[in-house]
């Protein structure tokens, strides 16, 4: 290798030392015909000198004056030269090489580069083109330092879980991606099969089944660095291809499961901050998380609850409370404390608060403001001094105080109220931005209601183990979940390992027998084979990775990621595919304008 040090390498130390340096040229000025150049790798950028009255022994003016003519941007060039201090003043404390500048003794370009279609460096988010910009050209996206440590902190993530599970008795398994559908609440990518005509394999939406049946083949602690494949609308923590840190375990309760994941979360704190992650994580209920923060993955680094306080004024004759509440709707509230800056807060940015909480499906929101002694707003006259009284004791309402209260039907109140604790909050900056607060949520139930169809659904999926008997309103389920930030980085739980109970869950489910059998009858087959009792649990890297480095979206941590609309703009897929490989899979290509609906009827 010619190359003697990176680009983010040299420092003061090396004064006076021959190198040779090969990366991309950055940037490039002349001053009064002394050339700098900066040279960028992966590792840093350093700057380059040629200044014909200033040329070391041995070295051909000529030959590096023609050769720097090739140094166009992003050309890939290779530099021989001498270490020397930058003149005074000159020195760039920001960057590591700052105090140190390579003068050129030979220079060549080892491949030209076109004109790039958008400046690399260090710019902010403001100077860069377009994300579709940055995604059609990914490669040189790449090349920026932002997505160089986004892609470094990812890998040495991974790597110090890796340490940590191995050191602990995992063994990593790969399940595969050619497989039947597992249920995980999207729709399947399915690949069609040559050899088998007409039928067709689904890429995993997890390893879920794969990894309960290595329980059953006794692998006894698992894990995988999972890819998985969910065809669903993408958001900005959502990918159709993503990566799950997945694990799986015999012979566990749930607390087991969750110790493991904070010794691991403890691990990477220290092998990446040095720094002593505390636990054990908060515990909180679906029940009071919903209830206290309208969602289930609420962010705990600022505490702004809910006060539900229907008792409390439900005798008040205010017309739009006493609607609600015939209606069977609730009254809930926030106090937004003088120490939150709840009294700077005005009657325009009460009014966009007004409209935020109508956007988010509420007929309005009332307010009052404590005063000294009382409470001030218009509809204070509704309330009797009693019902007033105990209104603050509830609220620990002080003077200063804002207090937002919400009255409608009880969902639609806890989700809006949820969307309006995450706006106050960072509309009053209630959160310090480099502050992780994990917590489990637990207790949650074990089927939920699709709003949509009204179906029944599982809550996490039809795998978790009961923990009520299954004859009551409210089945419980041994799940959880990992969250941070109000983000849901991770779901586990303890599984079902007798066959008939899993019979039962798919029942009720609503899946017909004959579905039991054809989807799941393997699954079925091999609890009965003495399956351990087991349970594991998936955490989402990209997105873990993602909060961690602040970053907007989960494309921003991985490589080759696809755009808002499922493409991936860099290689132009999904595509067409030729007729002939269409025939050799015995599939039809039919264009949509060529079909006549009567046909199909
Ligand atoms: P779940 O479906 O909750 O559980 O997924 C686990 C975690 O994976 C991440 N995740 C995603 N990340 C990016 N893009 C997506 N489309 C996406 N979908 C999910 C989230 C989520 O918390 N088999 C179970 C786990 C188990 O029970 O062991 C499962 O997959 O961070």
């Amino acid at each position: 290798m010619r190359r003697t040090h990176t680009c983010g390498e040299i420092r003061s130390a090396d004064i006076g030392k021959k190198v040779c340096l090969q990366g991309w040229v950055r940037f490039s000025r002349d001053h009064g015909g002394v050339e700098f150049i900066d040279l960028a790798d992966a590792y840093g950028i350093t700057q380059l000198v040629f200044d014909p009255e200033d040329i070391s022994s041995g070295a051909d003016k000529n030959s590096i004056s023609l050769a720097l003519k090739g140094f166009t941007r992003e050309s890939v060039v290779s530099v021989d030269g001498v270490v020397r201090k930058r003149v005074e003043g000159t020195d760039d404390p920001k960057n590591k090489t700052g105090e140190v500048e390579v003068l050129i003794t030979k220079a060549e370009v080892l491949n030209r580069s076109n004109s790039p279609p958008f400046e690399l460096g260090d710019q902010k988010e403001s100077v860069l083109p377009g994300e579709e910009t940055r995604l059609r050209y990914r490669y040189l996206d790449l090349r920026r330092t932002e997505m160089i440590e986004a892609l470094r902190f990812r890998h040495k993530f991974i790597s110090a879980a890796r340490g940590y599970l191995e050191k602990n008795g995992f063994v990593e398994v790969e399940t595969p991606m050619l497989t039947k559908s597992t249920p995980e609440g999207a729709r399947d990518y399915i690949v069609p099969s040559r050899v088998h005509p007409g039928t067709f394999y689904a890429l995993p939406q997890s390893p879920q089944l794969f990894k309960q049946m290595l329980m059953i083949g006794s692998m006894d602690r698992y894990y995988q660095i999972a890819r998985c494949f969910r065809d669903e609308d993408s958001r900005a923590d959502r990918q159709p291809e993503f990566t799950q840190l997945d694990i799986e375990m015999s012979f566990v309760d749930m607390k087991d499961i969750q110790d493991t994941i904070e010794g691991l979360l403890v691990h990477v704190w220290k092998a990446i901050y040095g720094k002593k992650l505390e636990t054990p994580f908060m515990r909180i209920s679906f029940e009071d998380a919903m209830n206290k923060y309208g969602s289930d993955k609420p962010d705990l680094r600022y505490d702004l609850p809910m006060i539900h306080i229907t008792n409390i004024v439900k005798d008040a004759p205010y017309e739009i409370f006493q609607k609600v509440l015939s209606a069977g709707g609730i009254i809930t509230g926030f106090n937004v404390k003088k120490e939150m800056a709840g009294d700077k807060i005005g009657r325009n940015e009460i009014d966009r608060l007004i409209d935020f909480v109508k956007k988010n499906g509420l007929g309005g929101m009332t307010w009052m403001r404590a005063t000294k002694d009382s409470l001030d707003s218009n509809i204070v006259k509704y309330f009797t001094p009693d019902v007033l009284s105990k209104l603050k004791k509830e609220m620990d309402v002080k003077e200063g105080d804002l207090l937002l209260l919400l009255a409608g039907p009880r969902k639609r109140v806890l989700e809006t109220g949820g969307q309006l604790r995450k706006k106050l909050a960072e509309d009053l900056e209630l959160f310090d931005k480099g502050t992780f607060k994990f917590a489990w949520l637990i207790d949650c139930p074990m089927f939920e209601i699709d709003p949509a169809s009204g179906k029944k659904d599982a809550f996490h999926h039809p795998f978790v183990h009961p923990t009520t008997s299954l004859d009551i309103a409210n089945v419980g389920g041994a799940s959880f979940d990992l969250i941070m930030n109000g983000s849901e980085l991770g779901s586990g739980s303890q599984r079902i390992h007798d066959p008939e109970v899993q019979r039962q869950i798919f029942r009720m489910l609503g899946i017909s027998e004959e579905k039991i059998g054809t989807d799941f009858g393997f699954f079925l087959e091999a609890l009965g084979y003495g399956a351990p009792p087991h349970g594991g649990i998936a955490l989402g890297v990209d997105r873990l990775v993602s909060i961690l480095l602040n970053r907007e979206t989960i494309r921003d941590v991985i490589a080759f990621p696809k755009n808002k609309k499922g493409q991936s703009l860099l290689d132009g897929s999904p595509q067409k595919v030729d007729d002939d490989k269409l025939e050799e899979l015995q599939i039809l290509s039919i264009a949509i304008d060529d079909i006549d609906i009567e046909d199909i009827k």
